[in-house]
Protein backbone atom coordinates (compact mmCIF):
# COMPACT_ATOMS: atom_id res chain seq x y z
CA UNK A 1 0.00 0.00 0.00
CA UNK A 2 2.85 2.26 0.59
CA UNK A 3 4.62 1.52 -1.78
CA UNK A 4 2.10 1.97 -4.71
CA UNK A 5 0.98 4.77 -2.65
CA UNK A 6 3.16 7.38 -1.29
CA UNK A 7 6.53 6.27 -3.58
CA UNK A 8 4.77 8.01 -6.32
CA UNK A 9 5.92 11.37 -4.83
CA UNK A 10 7.83 10.17 -1.68
CA UNK A 11 11.32 8.93 -2.69
CA UNK A 12 13.11 6.72 0.41
CA UNK A 13 15.72 8.65 0.39
CA UNK A 14 16.04 11.88 -2.44
CA UNK A 15 13.82 14.79 -2.47
CA UNK A 16 12.83 15.47 -5.67
CA UNK A 17 9.09 16.35 -6.32
CA UNK A 18 8.31 15.98 -2.25
CA UNK A 19 10.37 15.53 1.10
CA UNK A 20 12.35 12.04 0.85
CA UNK A 21 10.28 9.13 2.97
CA UNK A 22 13.73 9.57 5.72
CA UNK A 23 13.32 13.16 5.84
CA UNK A 24 9.65 13.49 7.05
CA UNK A 25 10.12 10.47 9.30
CA UNK A 26 13.13 11.77 10.70
CA UNK A 27 11.05 15.25 11.56
CA UNK A 28 7.91 13.34 13.16
CA UNK A 29 10.47 10.97 14.77
CA UNK A 30 12.17 14.22 16.82
CA UNK A 31 8.43 15.14 17.37
CA UNK A 32 7.03 12.01 18.33
CA UNK A 33 9.25 9.44 19.82
CA UNK A 34 6.06 7.33 20.55
CA UNK A 35 4.52 5.22 18.04
CA UNK A 36 1.09 5.47 18.99
CA UNK A 37 1.16 9.82 18.87
CA UNK A 38 3.53 8.81 15.91
CA UNK A 39 1.25 7.16 13.78
CA UNK A 40 -1.68 8.54 15.46
CA UNK A 41 -0.79 11.99 13.93
CA UNK A 42 0.99 11.05 10.92
CA UNK A 43 -2.52 9.41 9.52
CA UNK A 44 -3.97 12.32 10.56
CA UNK A 45 -2.08 14.38 8.78
CA UNK A 46 -2.47 12.70 5.58
CA UNK A 47 -6.16 12.03 5.64
CA UNK A 48 -6.72 15.95 5.97
CA UNK A 49 -3.32 17.54 4.63
CA UNK A 50 -2.97 21.13 6.65
CA UNK A 51 -0.73 23.47 6.42
CA UNK A 52 -1.83 24.74 9.91
CA UNK A 53 -1.31 21.40 11.24
CA UNK A 54 2.29 20.49 9.46
CA UNK A 55 5.30 19.92 10.80
CA UNK A 56 7.19 20.45 7.20
CA UNK A 57 6.29 24.31 6.80
CA UNK A 58 9.56 24.20 4.42
CA UNK A 59 8.70 21.84 2.28
CA UNK A 60 5.13 23.22 1.81
CA UNK A 61 6.72 26.14 0.36
CA UNK A 62 8.99 24.42 -1.65
CA UNK A 63 6.46 21.98 -3.24
CA UNK A 64 2.94 23.19 -2.28
CA UNK A 65 1.04 21.19 0.37
CA UNK A 66 0.41 17.62 -0.25
CA UNK A 67 -2.97 16.67 -1.92
CA UNK A 68 -5.77 14.91 -0.29
CA UNK A 69 -5.36 11.05 -1.10
CA UNK A 70 -8.63 10.36 -0.17
CA UNK A 71 -7.61 7.31 1.88
CA UNK A 72 -9.53 5.54 4.88
CA UNK A 73 -8.02 6.42 8.18
CA UNK A 74 -7.60 2.26 9.45
CA UNK A 75 -5.44 1.99 5.83
CA UNK A 76 -3.12 4.95 6.86
CA UNK A 77 -2.39 4.17 10.17
CA UNK A 78 -0.87 0.82 8.81
CA UNK A 79 0.99 2.59 6.28
CA UNK A 80 2.27 5.19 8.92
CA UNK A 81 2.72 1.91 11.57
CA UNK A 82 4.93 0.75 8.34
CA UNK A 83 7.07 4.02 8.04
CA UNK A 84 7.57 3.76 11.82
CA UNK A 85 8.92 0.37 11.57
CA UNK A 86 10.99 0.49 7.86
CA UNK A 87 14.79 1.81 7.52
CA UNK A 88 14.48 3.54 4.58
CA UNK A 89 18.16 4.41 4.68
CA UNK A 90 18.63 0.65 3.68
CA UNK A 91 20.46 0.69 0.19
CA UNK A 92 18.27 -2.17 -1.16
CA UNK A 93 14.76 -0.90 -0.54
CA UNK A 94 13.72 -3.20 -3.22
CA UNK A 95 10.37 -1.42 -4.15
CA UNK A 96 11.91 2.04 -5.91
CA UNK A 97 12.55 1.67 -9.62
CA UNK A 98 15.05 4.83 -10.43
C1 LIG B 1 0.85 13.52 -5.25
C2 LIG B 1 2.10 13.44 -4.53
C3 LIG B 1 2.06 12.85 -3.11
C4 LIG B 1 1.60 11.61 -2.73
C5 LIG B 1 0.94 10.54 -3.57
C6 LIG B 1 1.89 11.51 -1.30
N1 LIG B 1 2.49 12.67 -0.86
FE1 LIG B 1 3.06 13.06 1.07
N2 LIG B 1 3.67 14.94 0.52
C7 LIG B 1 3.68 15.42 -0.79
C8 LIG B 1 4.27 16.76 -0.78
C9 LIG B 1 4.46 17.66 -2.00
C10 LIG B 1 4.62 17.03 0.57
C11 LIG B 1 5.35 18.30 1.11
C12 LIG B 1 4.42 19.43 1.42
C13 LIG B 1 3.60 19.20 2.65
O1 LIG B 1 4.15 18.94 3.75
O2 LIG B 1 2.38 19.28 2.52
C14 LIG B 1 4.22 15.87 1.35
C15 LIG B 1 4.37 15.77 2.72
C16 LIG B 1 4.11 14.64 3.47
C17 LIG B 1 4.29 14.54 4.90
C18 LIG B 1 4.78 15.65 5.81
C19 LIG B 1 3.56 16.28 6.44
C20 LIG B 1 3.80 17.60 7.12
O3 LIG B 1 3.90 17.63 8.36
O4 LIG B 1 3.85 18.64 6.41
C21 LIG B 1 3.93 13.27 5.26
C22 LIG B 1 3.94 12.68 6.66
C23 LIG B 1 3.51 12.59 4.06
N3 LIG B 1 3.63 13.45 2.99
C24 LIG B 1 3.08 11.27 4.01
C25 LIG B 1 2.57 10.63 2.87
C26 LIG B 1 2.04 9.29 2.87
C27 LIG B 1 1.99 8.37 4.08
C28 LIG B 1 1.61 9.05 1.60
C29 LIG B 1 0.94 7.79 1.06
C30 LIG B 1 -0.30 7.39 1.73
C31 LIG B 1 1.89 10.25 0.81
N4 LIG B 1 2.47 11.18 1.62
C32 LIG B 1 1.59 10.39 -0.54
C33 LIG B 1 3.21 14.77 -1.91
C34 LIG B 1 2.62 13.50 -1.93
Amino acid sequence: MFNGNCITCHHPTKTISAPAVVEFKERYMNAFRDKDEFVSYMATWVEHPKAETSLMHDAIEKHELMPELGFDKEMLKIICEYIYETDFTKKDVEYWRD
